[in-house]
């Protein structure tokens, strides 16, 4: 092919590209490292003074104006590209799907916002206990009977250690770790995951959420407990939630107590166990009885959405299907 022939192809392919991709294409077939007009700027040095004097300038000037000409028409490409033309600023953008919570996240990240507003800290703690946190320093002795309210999760102990190992049963356990290392007056909560030997149904999973409260300092009492319990059911049920207390039983509390709230069907479903910590308690993490007093609660977080978002089953929770988590 002589320089006229190439020249007159190249710009017409040159002005036959209809995009980017064709001209790139048409720029490599030309002028790339193996391009037709490359290789003959190459091989002027294979020929004679004459052919290359006679040739060389001209493949030169080639090689520029299609340099020109491609640069040209890459140019009109970006400024009056058919898409630039029509593009639509005023057209809403794709709507990109990117996930979001949990309704027990939802109602956790809500608990302890409404806690962190009435100074409470909020402190976590492992999910590994050992014995002696979970039951025995919560006045729950080995072969009490207390012990039945709590089927457990108990881990295979390896070595000879003495204390056996499971997987805490409530959050309560935190009281004695945060108070052997901290000094009254103090108010915080413990969020956190839970379980239980036990079969499933609507209302039980082996795997839950708690959140514990402790309050210790001079001169607490239920009436404290009772401002703090109606400030938080009020900022997440709504300020018409009427609640009640019942007296009843756990180890770690005298008096112990269940507060029900009204549902909006009428009846009354409980959401936590509370009470004035045990001399017992204090006794293990080595607080003087009759110098502090302190007011203690656990309830169930799934419980609380439960009674929240209106689920019937506890169990949805934890199946991992999307159609229910989206609903939220
Ligand atoms: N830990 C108890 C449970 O899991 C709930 C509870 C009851 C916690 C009374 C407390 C309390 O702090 O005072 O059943």
């Amino acid at each position: 092919m002589d320089l006229e022939q190439i020249k007159k192809s190249a710009i017409n392919e040159i002005n036959n590209a209809s995009d980017v991709k064709l001209l790139e294409g048409v720029n490599v077939k030309y002028l790339g490292r193996k391009g037709v007009l490359t290789n003959i700027l190459r091989s002027l040095k294979d020929l004679s003074m004459g052919d290359r004097r006679k040739i060389g300038p001209k493949a030169n000037i080639l090689k520029k104006e299609l340099e020109d000409l491609i640069g040209k028409k890459k140019n009109s490409f970006i400024n009056f590209s058919k898409d630039d033309l029509f593009f639509d600023v005023t057209k809403p953008g794709l709507k990109i799907s990117s996930g979001h919570l949990h309704p027990l996240s939802k109602i956790d990240a809500e608990v302890r916002k409404i806690f962190l507003s009435m100074n409470f800290s909020v402190v976590d703690g492992p999910e590994v206990e050992s014995e002696y946190y979970n039951f025995d320093a919560l006045n729950i002795p080995a072969n009490h009977p207390a012990r039945d309210m709590w089927d457990t999760f108990w881990l295979k102990s390896s070595g000879p250690a003495k204390s056996k190992f499971l997987l805490r049963t409530h959050t309560s356990p935190m009281q004695v770790r945060f108070m052997e290392t901290h000094n009254p007056p103090f108010q915080i909560i413990v969020p956190g995951r839970v379980f239980r030997y036990e079969a499933t149904d609507m209302s039980h999973e082996f795997n839950f959420y708690q959140i514990e409260g402790l309050m210790v300092g001079h001169d607490i009492s239920l009436a404290n407990f009772k401002f703090i319990v109606e400030e938080f059911c009020k900022k997440l049920f709504g300020p018409k939630i009427q609640f009640r207390f019942r007296p009843s039983y756990f180890p770690f509390v005298e008096p112990g107590l269940e507060v029900d709230i009204k549902l909006g069907s009428g009846s009354w479903l409980e959401v936590m166990g509370a009470g004035m910590v045990q001399r017992n308690v204090f006794d293990a993490v080595r607080y003087n009885p009759d110098e502090v007093q302190g007011f203690a609660f656990g309830m169930g977080l799934d419980r609380l959405a439960m009674i929240k978002y209106k689920i019937p089953d506890i169990r949805l929770f934890y199946n991992g299907d999307l159609r229910f988590v989206r609903q939220f």
